[in-house]
């Protein structure tokens, strides 16, 4: 009796040891493991994977990353489609999510003149609104999200795109309803909503040296009013050889040295022919078919796999280089077949630009960006 006891007690340990140790193997190091000392790592989450639709995916998700963006949820159109309707339920999951899963969490994005509902720029006679109104209505907005996860989530792209790749303003609605001002009082109402959470300034193409200064420039001027302005995102929806790492180092460092906190927020590589140099490029069609656009249909030659992975190795040799000043670097996505660039610049066509494939499996790329920090 005593031995059997003994045999079960000891298979039961044995058992466990082995299913610890098999767990352990298969995570191995992760983008979240392996760049713990330097910044987050994070993803973009579209609405499945808010849902948690594929078990496997949610685990990936939970061991890969340790910072989490909603890629559509928490957009204007969505999260406050009429003035009196709020829809928090995926971002109420996601917010969920990242606490379970101790990811740092990113509201994306409170002021944004894209997927935005007229209804915000017009009163009951469809004629535009005053400042005032305008105002009113974005305040509404920011309160209500940020006073709901005050606490829970670490920072908000306050605005978004705001400047045209000159540097200049870009005449949205926005713009042209309340002038600069809508920026001042985005990062107002903000800082006032939830003190604790950071404010960012986020744009693309913030390695042009005209945009990254009108940039660095607005977040001055948000200072110098007696507001706050904690870091400025560069979205990084980059190509295989385009900017060049100097560029990107040098906007890193012009933002570094304004005292402001840098952060990567929408990686992406695409391995796509630019479509507009195609001949008689209609960007309102389907690409699918078009072989000159759309040429990795039925697969991703090596050589433009292994010329991926050399470029994510390349950038994150120059984010590791600068991770004093970079606090986050976030990929627009998990995995090839939810990015969005499969349907941007160009519809319908097949592009690879992450870190995971289309089955979930990590790619070359991923294995590159372990290796600059010797995982
Ligand atoms: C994109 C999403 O990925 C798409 O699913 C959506 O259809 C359009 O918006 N800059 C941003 C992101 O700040 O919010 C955009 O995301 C990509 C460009």
């Amino acid at each position: 009796m005593k031995d059997l006891k003994f045999l079960i007690i000891s298979g039961v340990f044995f058992t466990l040891t082995m299913s610890c140790a098999q767990t352990e193997k298969k995570v191995g190091p992760t983008l979240r493991t392996a760049y713990a000392e330097d910044f987050y790592i994070g993803a973009a989450l579209g609405w499945g994977q808010i849902l948690e639709k594929d078990s496997a995916e949610s685990t990936l998700i939970r061991n890969e990353f340790s910072s989490l963006t909603p890629e559509n949820a928490m957009k204007w159109m969505h999260v406050h489609p009429k003035l009196d309707t709020f829809n928090f339920e995926y971002t109420d999951k996601l917010v969920a999510m990242a606490d379970r899963n101790d990811q740092f969490m990113v509201g994306h994005t409170l002021i944004w003149h894209n997927q935005t509902p007229e209804w915000v720029f017009r009163d009951e006679d469809n004629d535009l609104n005053d400042s005032t109104a305008l105002f009113g209505r974005m305040k509404d907005h920011i309160n209500a999200i940020m006073g709901r996860y005050q606490g829970k989530i670490g920072g908000y792209d306050v605005v978004n795109e705001a400047l045209n790749d000159d540097g200049t303003f870009r005449e949205s609605l926005f713009y042209q309803i309340g002038g600069v001002d809508f920026i001042y009082k985005a990062f107002e109402y903000a800082a006032k909503a939830d003190p604790e959470a950071e404010l960012y300034y986020n744009d693309y193409s913030m390695n042009r040296p005209e945009k990254c200064d009108g940039a660095v420039q607005l977040a001055k001027a948000i200072k110098a009013k007696g507001l706050r302005i904690d870091g400025i995102g560069m979205q990084g929806h980059w190509g295989l050889e385009r900017p060049t790492l100097e560029e990107i180092e040098a906007s890193i460092l012009k933002i570094g040295n304004a005292g402001l906190k840098v952060m990567i927020t929408e990686l992406d590589i695409t391995v796509l022919p630019n479509p507009r140099n195609v001949e008689g490029a209609d960007l309102s069609a389907s690409f699918e078919n078009n072989a000159e656009a759309n040429p990795y249909k039925n697969g991703l030659p090596d050589s433009v796999q292994m010329a991926l992975a050399q470029r994510y190795a390349d950038l994150f040799e120059l984010f590791h280089k600068h991770q004093d000043i970079i606090t986050r670097v976030t990929l627009w996505g998990v995995h090839d077949g939810q990015s969005w660039k499969n349907n941007w610049p160009a519809r319908g066509r097949t592009d690879y630009p992450l870190l995971f494939d289309r089955s979930l499996a990590p790619k070359p790329a991923h294995q590159a960006v372990l290796g600059v920090v010797g995982k």
